[in-house]
């Protein structure tokens, strides 16, 4: 259709997606082949045999809103993601799935992209980070000159580790800070509040980083987290929220970041894990309509039927009834809140 011929092709920048999240089962039987790794869907499942029993595995696991607010359903889900990492090694393991994630970015035009990791979930299996710097590195060098898809990479701590964990892994990354643009935090929110972070948070502000932070839809403090995250973290607040949705349940929460003009970052597919289709249209509208500068995203794609980036931006355009104009302002909104220099920025325009 006409409008699926319009969000295609408009030049796309994409700022929420963990690069462990597109592992497909395609890539991920491809790397267990490769490295002779073991294959489970979580630490203590059984073996999986063929990719057909890792489908059927991973598929159970996309969001559903006919199953919403099931706590259980979080913990699965990080279990099996992390399990993910379990068949990635060697330097082009990091190399081929960076570079899967570019090839799939030209396709739908996505011409500039901030791609999170998660370093401690490599180095805690013994990954050097020579390893996965430099397969980053190499693919993403490639990608610019071949697939024209520049990028940098946001480094986000765990937020179920030790903050002391945090300052550990931020200056063991400092070698790389070259290609490393930001500092963000992800992983499971319960219990752990962005100012558990000041430390790190400050320090990467002080030294020259960006700063994000996801603040998920089910956590239990959201409104509390997004306040922190707006204002308070690193003396003023960071440069972005990742997720924060609930801020468009509170007028002082959306105030607040239109003060700081704080960009966010929407990953609609994401949330059916937590949200209705029916409440999730009007929540992504709310922010739209107050002027906050929210972009949309893929987030987890291999968990999430193979959502990427593209499709997102057609659920939203469904359930929020946006026209080719509101899909225009958010792709420049993207383009806007993007960490990019004023020279990619004006070439994506
Ligand atoms: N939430 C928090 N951390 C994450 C997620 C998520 O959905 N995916 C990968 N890391
Ligand atoms: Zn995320």
């Amino acid at each position: 259709a006409a409008e699926h011929k319009f969000v295609l092709e408009i030049p796309k920048v994409e700022l929420h997606v963990h690069l462990e999240g597109t592992i497909t089962a395609e890539l991920r039987w491809k790397f267990t082949q490769r490295n002779g790794t073991k294959l489970r869907i979580a630490k203590n499942g059984p073996e999986l045999k063929t990719i057909e029993e890792l489908r059927t595995a991973m598929d159970l696991l996309r969001p559903d809103s006919s199953r919403v607010n099931n706590d259980e359903e979080r913990f699965q889900f990080f279990e099996a993601y992390y399990e993910g990492f379990e068949c990635l090694k060697t330097k082009e393991d990091f190399f081929d799935l960076a570079m899967h994630y570019f090839e799939h970015a030209a396709t739908v035009n996505v011409r500039y992209c901030e791609l999170f990791f998660d370093p401690q979930g490599h180095t805690s299996r013994g990954t050097p980070w020579i390893v996965m710097m430099e397969g980053f590195r190499e693919a993403q060098k490639k990608a610019e000159k071949e697939l024209n898809v520049k990028s940098a990479w946001i480094m986000c701590f765990l937020r179920d580790h030790s903050p002391e964990s945090a300052m550990e892994h931020y200056r063991a990354a400092l070698p790389y800070r070259d290609i490393i643009i930001g500092i963000g935090l992800d992983s499971n929110e319960e219990d752990r509040p962005p100012v558990l972070f000041e430390e790190v948070f400050s320090l990467a502000r002080h030294d020259g980083f960006k700063l994000t932070m996801h603040c998920d839809v089910d956590s239990k403090n959201t409104h509390d987290h997004i306040r922190q995250a707006g204002s308070i973290v690193a003396g003023q607040g960071l440069d972005r929220i990742d997720h924060g949705l609930n801020a468009a349940d509170e007028q002082g929460l959306i105030n607040l970041i239109l003060k700081r003009d704080v960009g966010m970052t929407i990953c609609p597919w994401s949330y059916l894990r937590h949200t209705t289709y029916a409440e999730l249209g009007p929540k992504i509208r709310v922010l739209y309509d107050a002027g906050i500068k929210i972009s949309i995203n893929s987030d987890d794609p291999a968990y999430m039927e193979d959502c990427w980036i593209l499709e997102n931006m057609l659920l939203v355009r469904l359930l929020c009834g946006f026209d080719d104009k509101d899909i225009a302002v958010l792709a420049r909104n993207a383009v806007n809140i993007s960490w990019a220099t004023s020279t990619v920025k004006e070439d994506i325009l």
